[in-house]
């Protein structure tokens, strides 16, 4: 598998993260900052063992300026309450940090960043990676997948597959965008696999920390 790699910057932490939130707020790395409304970078503890990370801001979120505060983000609440993961204590964010639409009268419509839209916030997820220092970085859908994983990884066929690297376990689930857009009949299925993943990682979570974690 193709293996991006991490910014690692050892001895990280608060402070660091307010710089990087500062710093990303005035963003032009690419030309999605032009139509959003802000930088919506993560939010969580500046010390979660958990890092969840999404593709991009939606709707909701370019507004209120948070991640996963939308229609996704209360399925994702839901999910993870019934896996026993208190999302208050998980660092959510983004791999890109601006919303990406295309305007069809009052609607907003999302697009699907590209890979150079990516590339260009990769530094603000590499940065927050290296502060944060989770124990695990778990991605929501194929474009967070396959920033941390590699392009090649599937979400569909790898989901769960946990893969370690330096000092952090990755891993991968379905976005919970996919849930909602999904056809009825299978959405009852759909979020109880959502919740199994949740699951598997909270017991990742509780076993033994993942070696040099926290040096
Ligand atoms: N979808 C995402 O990927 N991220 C958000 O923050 C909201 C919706």
């Amino acid at each position: 598998m193709d293996e991006p790699a991490l910014f690692a910057a050892p001895g990280a932490g608060a402070s660091d993260l307010r710089a990087l939130r500062e710093a990303a707020a005035t963003c032009t790395n690419c030309h999605l900052y032009r139509d959003a409304t802000q930088t919506v970078f993560g939010a969580g503890p500046e010390r979660a063992t958990l890092m969840l990370v999404g593709e991009q801001p939606g709707d909701r979120e370019d507004i209120e300026g948070k991640p996963f505060v939308g229609p996704s983000g209360r399925l994702l609440d839901r999910a993870l309450n019934e896996a026993g993961i208190d999302r208050s204590r998980v660092y959510v964010t983004n791999a890109v940090k601006h919303f990406k639409f295309v305007a069809r009268g009052k609607r907003r419509i999302h697009q699907t960043p590209k890979a150079d839209e990516i590339l260009a916030c990769r530094p603000w997820l590499d940065g927050e990676i290296a502060a944060v220092r989770p124990e695990v970085v778990m991605a929501l859908g194929a474009t967070a997948a396959k920033a941390l994983l590699g392009p090649s990884f599937r979400v569909s066929k790898q989901r769960g597959e946990v893969v370690h690297r330096d000092r952090l376990r990755l891993t991968a689930t379905v976005h919970p965008s996919s849930i909602l857009r999904g056809p009825d009949e299978q959405r009852a299925v759909a979020f109880a696999d959502f919740v199994d993943d949740f699951a598997a990682v909270a017991a990742v979570l509780a076993g033994p920390p993942t070696p040099g974690a926290d040096s």
